[in-house]
């Protein structure tokens, strides 16, 4: 997957190239820069004394030594005053120049951490910002797997208000789906003591699964019957065709080349000529919601597109609300999706 967010240790972490966030004398220090020198093993130090020190904003490059990496960039990021004292273009310049130095060096993969989000004091959701519309800049014109290593998730969600919208968007959901699901048993059931019984006796999932199929066939279920929901929107199915085979037509339809779709989709190019040739091919969950994004499908023809593939968009599942509340906000950055998506601890969208 070109970009991909992930909470761990940089130092557990197998890439290329991995950025060390140091300080201008290269000579180690705490926090990531402590770490990367730990793991990496004495003879880091040793080269990096031939460096001569790194400007903030520059990046130098070593060997990885006993990191799992063939390079180790070192950057240095802008020490956090107030935003207005040229950090956020600073920044920018770290992981430009960590980028071009790690394209010059042919790497196919790079991970970074969240540069001056810890001493230097950076606010982790503007540095989250600064580093992924670097990112997404770079990926639109390149091809690499960049890798964004959180150590800290919960001190990054804390910061950051917008997933505080989305956090109220899910509660909200969560009470009326709650309310909805009992008023569907009754509806199934009947207000019988015994069907309550018989409601108790059938599991929660089982309810959401029989109305997700039942959505997913485009029918509502009310009592035992089904009854022919709203019909298809603009974009005629045909029933027989396949996933990749609407996929096509809906790329045809909206104009858009197979580039603009597979980097909107942040999905790698392999990945996506192998389903372009393979009429057949199954996709995952999280690689046909990164198309309908990539497509800008609105939820009812999000809905065909991964019910080719054999999915649904439920209405109490953390992912699927997140993906529902984006769309329902004509918010199509994949970026910020998957940033959404990472804070609350679920899996990315793209391949
Ligand atoms: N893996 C990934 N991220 C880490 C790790 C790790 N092992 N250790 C810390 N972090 C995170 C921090 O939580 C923070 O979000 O990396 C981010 C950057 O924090 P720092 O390492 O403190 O780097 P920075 O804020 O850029 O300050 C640089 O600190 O360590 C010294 O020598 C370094 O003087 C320099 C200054």
């Amino acid at each position: 997957m070109p970009f991909t967010i992930i909470r761990n240790d940089i130092t557990k972490v197998t890439a290329d190239a991995i950025v060390n966030a140091a300080n201008s004398s290269l000579l180690g220090g705490g926090g990531v820069d402590g770490a990367i020198h730990r793991a990496a093993g004495p003879k880091l130090l040793e080269e990096c004394r031939l460096l001569g020190g790194c400007e903030p904003g520059d990046a130098k490059l070593t060997k990885g030594y006993d990191m799992d990496c063939k390079w180790i960039i070192h950057t240095v990021g802008p020490v956090w005053q107030d935003g207005s004292m040229g950090e956020p273009e600073l920044l920018k310049t770290c992981y430009r120049n960590s980028l071009s130095i790690a394209k010059e060096k042919k790497c196919k993969s790079i991970a970074f951490p969240l540069i001056s989000t810890g001493v230097y004091g950076y606010p982790k959701d503007k540095a989250l910002e600064v580093a992924v519309s670097v990112i997404s800049e770079f990926l639109s014109e390149n091809d690499m797997d960049v890798t964004l290593v959180v150590f800290d998730r919960e001190a990054l969600v804390a910061s950051t208000e917008k997933f505080g919208v989305i956090q109220q968007y899910i509660n909200d959901r969560f009470a009326v789906e709650q309310d909805d699901s009992r008023k569907r048993k009754i509806a199934i059931f009947g207000k019988r003591k015994g069907g309550h019984a018989a409601a108790a006796a059938v599991s929660e999932m089982h309810i959401e699964d029989m109305f997700e199929a039942a959505e997913a066939q485009n029918y509502s279920l009310v009592g035992n019957t089904t009854l022919p929901a709203a019909s298809l929107q603009d974009i005629v199915e045909k029933p027989d065709e396949t996933f990749s085979e609407f996929l096509l037509r809906l790329i045809d339809i909206k104009g858009m080349t197979d580039v603009e779709t597979y980097k909107k989709a942040n999905i790698d190019r392999k990945l996506f000529s192998k389903i372009r040739s393979d009429k057949n091919y199954k996709p995952k969950k999280q690689t046909a919601v990164a198309f309908a994004i990539a497509l800008e499908l609105d939820l009812p023809d999000t809905k065909d597109l991964l019910e080719k593939a054999g999915y649904a968009l439920s209405r109490s599942l953390k992912f699927d609300l997140i993906i529902r509340y984006f769309i329902e906000n004509h918010n199509y950055n994949i970026y910020e999706i998957n940033e959404a998506l990472f804070a609350f601890d679920q899996t990315l969208i793209g391949a």
